[in-house]
């Protein structure tokens, strides 16, 4: 070992306060100010302090928000450890590290005191304050991680593949089947656009879906019962389409009034009764079957209720 790095090793070490500080920030992540109300000691004080091992590489600090905050980074240099261990024997008796124990305790205690009175404080005005994260799509996202990552799912009605972009981006295998040629045109723009893969575009009805018989994991169909003459041919296509085990998901208006949507937007149905749906939908072989209204999940204006209904293929040998 050259005299220099032991010189140095002294110098560092040769202060308990900062072997205190050490041992401190080897038990818990500090704010100077913490530490300081730990030691009972001035900022400058033990900022120095906090430089010097700083300088020797035994604590590291990162910033959160306005704050420093310090740890201990264990010594690999073997001259490094040897000292700190002796260093630490030598203030393990000292009454003082014993004191900091029981200060850090009361500081770590207050430190979790101000967290929970910020929430008991809040309490139910906290829906308005979380606004501030606009995170909408954040949590959009992190649903998608619920998703298991490989899943084939069909987009029944797929149209321009708003949805379908949505599943690949989640992980799944997508086939988007319609039976509009225009649609499947403007999906293959849109995904090449979007630079999605994993769509495959599919031509097809949904009365008689170009699917073998549990191809996929999923059927899905968004907004598209309401176009077909009837609802119940392309639910069982659906349930026959999906593996047993697999769900079916369909999207779509609760039974209305707004005729104009039948010139405006070309629907065959002002909507359905959930009951109807969940009929269709055991009668097609589905099994835990909801149908969910969703109040207030659509924001135009006059626009109905929509429901989400789900059901799921039994397993086979029952
Ligand atoms: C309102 S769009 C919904 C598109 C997409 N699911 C969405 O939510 O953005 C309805 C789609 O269903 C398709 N469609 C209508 N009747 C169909 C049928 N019998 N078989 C398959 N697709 C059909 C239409 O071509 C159209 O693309």
């Amino acid at each position: 070992m050259s005299s220099e790095l032991l010189q140095k090793i002294f110098r560092t070490l040769g202060d308990p306060t900062r072997v205190r500080i050490g041992l401190l920030l080897q038990r818990e992540e500090l704010a100077v100010q913490e530490l300081m109300e730990v030691l009972g000691m001035a900022q400058s004080r033990v900022s120095r302090h906090l430089g010097i091992l700083r300088e020797a590489a035994l604590v590291r600090d990162r910033r959160d928000g306005t704050y420093a905050l310090y740890h201990f980074v264990g010594p690999e240099e073997p001259a490094w450890a040897d000292a700190w261990a002796l260093a630490c024997r030598a203030v393990a008796d000292d009454p003082a590290t014993e004191r900091d124990q029981a200060a850090l305790a009361r500081v770590l205690r207050a430190r979790e005191q101000r967290a929970h009175s910020f929430f008991d404080s809040v309490g139910g005005e906290w829906d308005a304050l979380r606004k501030v994260w606009g995170d909408e799509l954040l949590r959009a996202r992190a649903f998608r991680h619920l998703i298991p990552s490989g899943m084939t799912v069909a987009d029944v009605g797929t149209g321009t593949g708003v949805l379908a972009i949505d599943l690949a981006e989640a992980g799944c295998h997508v086939i988007a089947i319609d039976s509009s040629e225009a649609m499947l045109e403007a999906a293959a723009r849109k995904l090449e656009a979007a630079g999605v893969s994993g769509v495959e575009l599919r031509a097809g009805t949904a009365e008689g879906l170009p699917l073998a018989d549990g191809e996929v994991d999923a059927a899905f169909a968004h907004m598209v019962l309401q176009y077909l003459e009837a609802p119940e041919p392309a639910i069982a296509e659906m349930s026959r389409v999906v593996r047993p085990g697999g769900r079916v998901v369909l999207i779509d208006f609760v039974s209305h009034d707004r005729a104009w949507m039948q010139g405006e937007l070309g629907v065959r149905h002002l909507g359905f009764a959930p009951e109807d749906l969940a009929a269709a939908m055991r009668a097609a072989g589905l099994e835990q079957v909801h149908v969910n209204v969703q109040p207030e999940a659509t924001r135009g204006a006059d626009l109905p209720e929509t429901f989400i209904a789900s059901g799921t293929r039994p397993e086979e040998n029952r």
